[in-house]
């Protein structure tokens, strides 16, 4: 009897064995690939392994996750689930809806989800109370990443005010040094103006304009503002095709090539798989007069209803989703993700600076409703609506115009947005 065909009847034999660990496979979707996110999602890989299943990984290539989300519709649509995909917010909603997503409240109980989940962390997981999705980190976006030896050199702090920051601005380009890395996307664009609505309007002025898309918000003296202030942080921004993805423009941030980059807390996971250290070689600071203010991003995994799947399959399941919520999983994934865990029962003390404020800023702003979904990651509107606002600031960052018309624009594409039947 051969190798193959021993170890074959080996395995058979285990299954009926009942109580023995079963190893199936899982497969997950997902749009992890710079050096930092797939340095994360390999402590996923390993901790199934560890278990003695098999990690199949679907990963589709794209920041922001906009082509994730087509190749999983397709798929879908097609019958092929995988047993878990990367879906974030509002749009979990849509496939539980849909009827795609597996009911894992027992899994959640097993693991006292409500303890140890932030009511706002909770909901986003759940389809009509029953949870669906499970939660891997929670990611901020109203983040300001600098050079730290660049801004000694030439003599500045990290910026906390825009008037600080234009200061700053004028005397790092007098150096000769990029101001600003952005990778030219609209995502990324979007993620940007986002933080300025926040910091020009106010937790009171984001929550209207962009979560409720109040039109006398979208349309008022505040937007204006907001849009001349994003044109000014556009004269220090050079944008080229040649710099499209964020990990790119993050890269200019650790090699010294340029001083800042506004981008959620996923650049400190590029920072950290260069091995460069927090406050030392470069600082982590809230986009100016954001202090407290805390835009969130919670990625998670959505659990595919796996229909007919072997018994063997469905272990690996729900073992991916014990494994996700696990302490060492969370510590390690975190600490290479550059996110927070979900959980509020995690000690922070294995984390750096950075980590420890966005914690407590995390807090800081569910005590002063200061807490708000990104726009940007899907987490305040639906996916239609977030692909208006994408395309419009896309379309005004490389064509600006007036403040008061660049309101009048993107208003008029929120409102088609929330309209158009897709
Ligand atoms: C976000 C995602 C983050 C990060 C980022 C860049 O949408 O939630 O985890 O990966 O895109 O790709």
């Amino acid at each position: 009897m051969t190798l193959s065909t021993r170890t074959m009847a080996f395995s058979a034999m285990l299954c009926l064995l009942p109580g023995l660990p079963q190893a199936g496979s899982v497969e997950v979707l997902h749009y992890w690939t710079s050096g930092g996110e797939a340095r994360s999602v390999q402590v996923l890989q390993q901790a199934m392994q560890e278990d003695g299943h098999t990690w199949d990984d679907f990963v589709v290539q794209g920041g922001g996750g906009g082509n994730a989300m087509a190749t999983l519709q397709d798929r879908v649509l097609r019958g092929n689930p995988p047993t878990a995909a990367q879906i974030k917010g509002l749009d979990i909603q849509r496939w539980a809806r849909l009827g795609f997503l597996s009911n894992i409240n027992d899994l959640a109980d097993e693991q006292q989800w409500d303890e140890r989940l932030p009511p706002v962390v909770a909901a986003a997981m759940q389809y009509n109370g029953d949870y669906v999705a499970v939660p891997v980190n929670v990611h901020r976006t109203n983040w300001l990443w600098a050079n730290k030896r660049i801004l000694d050199s030439v003599g500045v702090a990290v910026p906390t005010t825009w008037a600080e920051f234009d200061r700053a601005a004028d005397l790092i380009a007098a150096a000769g040094y990029r101001v600003i890395a952005q990778g030219h996307q609209d995502w990324q664009h979007a993620t940007l103006f986002e933080t300025v609505a926040l910091s020009v309007g106010g937790p009171e002025f984001y929550q209207a304009a962009l979560v409720e898309h109040d039109f006398r918000a979208m349309r008022s003296d505040t937007m204006d503002a907001v849009f001349d202030r994003y044109y000014r942080l556009l004269e220090h921004m050079p944008l080229s095709d040649d710099l499209g993805e964020w990990n790119q423009a993050t890269s200019l941030v650790i090699n010294g090539e340029a001083a800042f980059q506004f981008m959620g807390d996923w650049a400190k996971g590029e920072f950290s798989a260069e091995g460069k250290v927090a406050n030392t070689d470069y600082v982590c600071a809230p986009v100016p007069g954001t202090q407290n203010q805390f835009l969130f991003n919670i990625d998670s995994f959505a659990i595919f209803d796996l229909r007919g799947a072997s018994q063997a399959d469905q272990t690996a399941q729900n073992d991916l989703v014990r494994n996700i919520m696990d302490d060492s999983f969370q510590r390690t994934f975190n600490q290479n993700k550059g996110s927070i865990p979900p959980r509020t029962d995690m000690s922070m003390s294995a984390f750096d600076d950075c980590a420890r404020v966005s914690m407590s800023e995390f807090i800081a702003a569910a005590a002063n409703d200061s807490l708000l979904p990104s726009i940007a990651h899907g987490m305040a509107t639906t996916g239609t609506v977030q692909g208006y606002f994408y395309e419009k600031i896309g379309e005004l960052t490389v064509n600006p115009i007036s403040p008061s018309e660049s309101s009048r624009e993107l208003a008029k594409a929120i409102r088609y947005g929330q309209y158009v039947i897709k």
